[in-house]
């Protein structure tokens, strides 16, 4: 198939573009290379390192594997994305093509806008583009699980069944996003939805859990083609932080109680979900939404975890609680459904082996790169960034 990737230069669609390539899919990767910008703005760097795009993408090439083509350009800028669709004529848009850190839509007005701005209406201009140029392409598009919160009730994959006073209807689920971040996915999920409706696009919404893992078959074919691991407070997920630490020796820091309760998935699984979702496309006018993770853990359980592969490979890992800078239930039911994915023939890795075949000591082995001052977090969720930055965040411009 004939497949754009959104956000190519990115942790998931570099491996991603690789793993559809190596398929046999005619793979274009589109990015503007904002995420590599508002890195230098946190002063964060992916542990591992990593090469620019071109230098990827040509090393593909030498290796003996199908070309990848690049565009470069910003999906909020009509006239570059219209003429990429128009041009490339996709038969797949995979959309991975956001800002995707919670913590920096907290930071400040200016990041929050940041964040809704370039999501919101990337995503929009996507689907125009769609309408006019790809109107049976189908939109495989990155939400996540945050989407939900963490409702008292079972959590269902998209929709629920709703009766009320004697009439019944399946309605999308109800959302309760916890930061600026997870509310843009929200904004996107009702205009991906309400373009389904009315000009019959078909797309699947992907409400992904937090991925882990740098391994896959194509980024270990060689080092030039590793793909990022983020372990800073503001991009890095809360395994990559505990993997580092434990690296470094530096306690495991749980924010608050550690019963905040969230899905996970390895990085093959989710690459084996996007070709799932590809070669199983939504009908015509069909807004579909799949669960995507293979575990849940509370963020206790996940420092448990990473201390005892830890300990199993001879280092001695301690957990400390910290403040949480966030606000959110600390302990609370949690219980998402993730069948649809398995039906279709998903076969998940699961976090214990990951953890022991390779990533802690692929971590390990970078651990002269890491910044410990970044290790925890300089910002709350109710004041925002609070370091000496912190006023002149708050105003500025937004680019
Ligand atoms: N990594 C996770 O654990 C995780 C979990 C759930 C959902 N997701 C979603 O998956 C997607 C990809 O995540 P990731 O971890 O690879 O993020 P990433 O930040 O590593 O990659 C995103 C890429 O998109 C590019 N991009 C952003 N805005 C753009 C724009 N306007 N035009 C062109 N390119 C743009 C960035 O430069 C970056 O290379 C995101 O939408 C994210 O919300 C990720």
């Amino acid at each position: 198939m004939n497949i754009l990737i959104l956000g190519g230069d990115g942790y998931l669609g570099w491996p991603t573009a690789m793993y559809l390539s190596r398929r046999g899919h005619d793979v274009t990767v589109v990015d503007s290379f904002h995420r590599r910008l508002w890195d230098a703005e946190i002063g964060a760097e992916s542990l591992l390192p990593i090469r620019s795009l071109r230098e990827r993408v040509a090393l593909w090439s030498e290796l003996g594997q199908p070309r990848i083509h690049m565009e470069v350009g910003d999906i909020t800028d009509w006239d570059f994305l219209e003429a990429v669709v128009r041009e490339r004529a996709p038969e797949a848009i995979v959309h991975y093509g956001e800002h995707r850190a919670a913590p920096f839509s907290m930071l400040s007005r200016r990041h929050a806008v940041i964040t809704q701005v370039n999501n919101v209406v990337g995503t929009l201009n996507v689907l125009f583009a769609m309408r006019d140029h790809a109107p049976d392409a189908h939109l495989v598009k990155l939400g996540t699980m945050g989407e939900y919160g963490t409702p008292n009730i079972s959590i269902e994959e998209g929709y629920i069944e709703i009766h009320h006073e004697g009439r019944s209807d399946v309605l999308p689920y109800p959302k309760q996003p916890g930061s600026f971040y997870h509310l843009s996915k929200v904004h996107d999920s009702h205009n991906i939805h309400f373009a389904c409706k009315v000009w019959g696009l078909r797309a699947t919404d992907l409400n992904q859990g937090v991925v882990y893992g740098v391994h896959t078959e194509e980024t270990d074919m060689h080092p030039g083609l590793a793909t990022r691991f983020d372990y800073d407070h503001v991009w890095g997920t809360v395994l990559n932080r505990f993997c580092v630490q434990a690296a470094i020796d530096h306690p495991l820091t749980v924010y608050g109680k550690g019963g905040q309760t969230r899905g996970f998935l390895d990085i093959r699984d989710t690459l084996a979900c996007i070709e799932l979702a590809v070669l199983n496309p939504a009908a015509p006018g069909e807004f579909r939404v799949f669960n995507q993770f293979t575990e849940q853990f509370s963020v206790g359980e996940l420092a448990e975890k990473v201390a005892e592969a830890a300990t199993k490979l001879g280092w001695d890992p301690i957990i400390e609680n910290i403040a949480n800078p966030r606000v959110e239930a600390e302990e609370h039911f949690y219980n998402a459904k993730h069948t649809k994915l398995l039906d279709l023939g998903l076969q998940p890795h699961y976090l214990s082996e990951t953890l022991i075949d390779g990533l802690l000591e692929t971590v390990r082995a970078h651990a002269d790169r890491v910044d410990r001052a970044l290790l925890l977090p300089s910002h709350t969720w109710t004041e925002g960034w609070i370091g000496p930055e912190a006023k002149e965040q708050q105003g500025g411009e937004v680019h």
